[in-house]
């Protein structure tokens, strides 16, 4: 029996590094997945297959026991570690073991800071507990997606795994391990325009690099996490009563705290400023910073917002927001 799952991707509407302080943040999953196709085996090996990953500008490395992803924009993921963690937790918390053979794939970039090593981690764990055929609760699931996530990179918020297994919008909080989520209705109209160029640091690196600044002056960074938690709160307001206008002027206001804490970087502000240029209401990176993805809300403007952000040397996605989360997409009975 095949089982094949799959995951989707996200970008951090607001939040983002505030959040690893108790701040609120807003995540949404893209309509960009991660495909994982697992079978069980008579024996205990765990085996990978990651060579179809058709991803312009991918090269993937067998080296030793480990299939090295590397992207033409600087980044490097041992994605066979999620995947082997993934598979490792979940038979530990089951208590059964049987080996397997996967097959991962993706539609979106990999390493680009959308959330893929989450959605291997959840699509892995989700497609090992079907060919098993137990049962967990989405709860129980995102959970082990973020120990996976903690275990394999030493640091992780449960931010990308909860928006991987639950989709659509989260307003998540977490202090420790106590974590409030919150899944959203929303149905507004959120057209996204996401640029990506050279992530130069590990989200890591940029975790560490902000918590060098809090050191150093707690109170002004503290006040600043603290109005980027307001940022949050207020777009939540704002998109439940569909103001884009608003969003995108908050989103603006976020870009400028995350450029204040260091996060931004020369590319990424000029992506942001060609974006609101050509039309965006508003422009921020999303994630770690340091490189990595620049988001645009462009209604009516996608277009000539994707084509400045090109010019201007990012590569761009166009993608809907609020997918699904984690399903099964396929069972083949051979
Ligand atoms: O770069 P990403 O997509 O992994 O986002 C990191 C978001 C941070 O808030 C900076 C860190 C975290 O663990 O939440």
């Amino acid at each position: 029996m095949h089982v094949i799952t799959s995951a989707p991707g996200k970008v951090t509407l607001f939040g983002e590094h505030a959040v690893v302080y108790g701040e609120p943040a807003l995540v949404t999953s893209i309509d960009k997945r991660v495909y994982v196709r697992l079978r069980l085996r008579d024996d205990k090996a765990i085996k990978i297959s990651a060579q179809d990953l058709h991803i312009p500008g991918l090269i993937v490395t067998l080296r030793e026991e480990e299939v090295i992803l590397e992207t033409d924009y600087g980044k490097v993921i041992p994605a066979i570690s999620y995947i082997k963690k993934a598979i490792e937790l979940t038979a530990d918390y089951v208590g059964k073991f049987r080996g397997v053979d996967i097959e991962v794939t993706s539609d979106m970039p990999v390493g680009a800071g959308l959330g893929t090593s989450a959605a291997v981690a959840i699509a892995t764990i989700y497609a090992y507990l079907q060919a098993l055929k137990e049962e967990l609760s989405k709860e129980e699931i995102a959970r082990l997606g973020w120990r996976v996530e903690k275990e394999v990179q030493g640091m992780a918020s449960p931010m990308d795994t909860s928006i991987a297994t639950f989709g659509g919008f989260l307003y998540i909080k977490y202090r420790g391990s106590e974590v409030t989520l919150r899944r959203l209705k929303i149905n507004t109209q959120l057209p996204l325009v996401i640029g990506y160029v050279e992530r130069e640091f590990k989200t890591a690196d940029m975790v560490k690099k902000v918590k060098v600044l809090y050191d150093k002056y707690p109170g002004i960074v503290k006040d600043i996490f603290s109005t980027i938690g307001r940022i949050t709160e207020e777009a939540l307001r704002a998109l439940e009563v569909s103001d884009v206008i608003r969003l995108g002027e908050l989103m603006n206001i976020n870009q400028g705290l995350l450029d204040a804490i260091g996060v931004s970087n020369s590319k990424l502000s000029t992506l942001v400023y060609v974006a609101r240029a050509a039309g965006a209401l508003g422009a921020k990176l999303t994630g770690a910073g340091g490189g990595g993805c620049v988001i645009a809300l462009a209604p009516g403007r996608s277009r000539e917002v994707a084509v400045a952000m090109r010019l201007a040397g990012a590569r761009t996605i166009d993608t809907s927001i609020g997918g699904e989360g984690v399903r099964v997409e396929k069972v083949i009975n051979a």
